[in-house]
């Protein structure tokens, strides 16, 4: 049975590593959405821990997050990315001036179930969902949407780790010339509703295990 909505935030472009990530709980569906606003901190995580520790689904309503916004629950005591992509975001994803500088464009590796192994690696296009753990070390990347700026003028939008520098783009595939080797992977998910994502559960057909990426 699936657990509602048990959210962790680093803002809603902001990132970090482990040690500062920030957790807080939305007790019911639609909480989240209200969560991508304010951002309170919340203490710790509520009386399933041990249940979402052992890796139970949980349960996250989407219909308040904005285009641009990202979101982070924990499953499994992982963070895990959800962000609504606009229309240009996802039209950068398939520019060759951008793909031909990523070391995996076509999510070759296995760090994705075969449902989101295509250009935006989803299920829907414009929610992204992934595992936020840097495929070199293991840092949280930051969520960097906005083209250029500190990262160059070429920087076309996605996640910085500041560990070592790797970048990955708005699908979280990772940039040539940089220490992580992989895309950030995809955890098994699903839509149980047109708004509600449900982390940890595949859709029916589909028996993908976290556990059997290349590398989380
Ligand atoms: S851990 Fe992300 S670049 Fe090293």
């Amino acid at each position: 049975m699936a657990e509602s909505a048990q959210a962790g935030s680093m803002g809603a472009h902001g990132g970090g590593t482990r040690r500062d990530f920030l957790v807080l709980t939305a007790s019911a569906l639609g909480a989240v959405g209200a969560a991508a606003v304010a951002w309170p901190l919340i203490s710790s995580m509520n009386p399933a821990r041990d249940t979402l520790a052992a890796g139970a689904p949980i349960d996250v309503d989407v219909s308040h997050l904005a285009e641009g916004q990202q979101i982070i629950v924990l499953w499994r005591s992982r963070p895990i990315f959800i962000v609504h992509r606009s229309a240009a975001e996802l039209k950068t994803l398939q520019e060759q001036n951008v793909t031909t500088l990523l070391r995996d464009p076509n999510s070759a590796a296995d760090q994705q179930p075969d449902y989101a192994k295509n250009w935006h690696r989803s299920i829907k296009p414009e929610f992204l969902v992934l595992v936020g753990i840097c495929t070199h070390l293991g840092c949280i990347p930051i969520f960097t949407p906005d083209p250029g700026g500190n990262l160059g003028n070429d920087w076309p939008g996605g996640y910085f780790c500041p560990c070592h520098g790797s970048k990955y783009d708005m699908a979280g595939r990772v940039f040539q010339g940089v220490p992580a080797p992989l895309n950030l992977p995809v955890p098994p998910y699903n839509f149980i509703s047109d708004t509600s994502v449900r982390i940890g559960e595949n859709p029916p057909g589909s028996n993908f295990d976290l556990d059997s990426v290349e590398q989380l």
